[in-house]
């Protein structure tokens, strides 16, 4: 049987300038540090990066972008890419809903980011998840499925291994109705995990660690990490509270 180290990280979206940033780290960095058996990483607005990189050093903690463009540079006017983050961040979120849903990110699109993410040796954490009506209609296994392989198109089996997945069913985010632990779970190891079996290998499938996101919260924390298939979280608004995201941290420690 595989182990699994969890993974939590803090998706701080569209919130906190460089200065706020670097005082909410500071509000919690001790006790993030402290904790041991879990991959933390916090991914604040690009603007961010750069205050929050020097703190990070040498912490442990992962610092994380929240997407990527998949060209190294030229002329994508507001766009960042991997070779920008290169040195200074360690993760990339991609094919997060609410870029799919508001900037045109695609299955495709996430495709190539993820291509330039592993290139630039960014550790990316793929997001996928069915919308409510795709959810309601039966449909969430071909949604998953879909996005899981059209992400990893031409990706090889080594290099897939590298990856972190995080499930965000997107009726659960931020709506504060979190899916059910049994339910989060049953979508991972019964449809994502056999996906990435299908593309690779069993032992790949059961390698990689596949976060839950949405509407994690301290009091729900526990019990979803207490599920076989789900390895950590991707955290949104309960990351933007430091005793809220220490107590998500360490409740993944088991
Ligand atoms: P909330 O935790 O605010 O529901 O957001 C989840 C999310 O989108 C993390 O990427």
């Amino acid at each position: 049987m595989t182990t699994r180290v969890p993974i939590v990280a803090g998706n701080w979206k569209m919130n906190k300038s460089a200065v706020e940033a670097a005082a909410l780290l500071e509000g919690m960095l001790s006790e993030l540090k402290a904790i041991t058996g879990v991959e933390r990483v916090i991914c604040p607005p690009f603007v961010a990066l750069a205050a929050l990189a020097p703190r990070l050093a040498g912490s442990g903690i992962g610092l994380g972008a929240q997407t990527m463009h998949w060209e190294d540079s030229g002329a994508f006017t507001g766009e960042v890419s991997g070779l920008m983050l290169k040195g200074l961040c360690s993760h990339v979120i991609l094919g997060h809903s609410e870029r799919r849903a508001y900037f045109g990110e695609t299955d495709e699109t996430v495709n190539r980011r993820l291509h330039a993410a592993l290139k630039h040796g960014l550790v990316p954490i793929v997001c996928v998840g069915e919308t409510l009506a795709e959810n309601e209609a039966g449909r969430t296994a071909e949604v998953v499925t879909r996005q899981m392989k059209g992400a990893l198109v031409g990706l090889t089996e080594e290099q897939a291994a590298g990856l972190v997945v995080a499930y965000e069913p997107v009726w659960a985010i931020g709506t504060g109705k979190a899916a059910t632990p049994g339910g989060a779970n049953d979508v991972i190891g019964g449809m994502i995990r056999p996906a990435l079996a299908e593309l690779y290998s069993r032992a790949l499938a059961q390698s990689i660690r596949v976060q839950y996101g949405g509407s994690v919260t301290a009091a729900n924390a526990a019990e979803l990490f207490a599920q076989p298939d789900i390895d950590g979280a991707l955290v949104g608004g309960a990351s933007l509270k430091p005793s809220e995201f220490v107590a998500i941290v360490a409740a993944a420690r088991g």
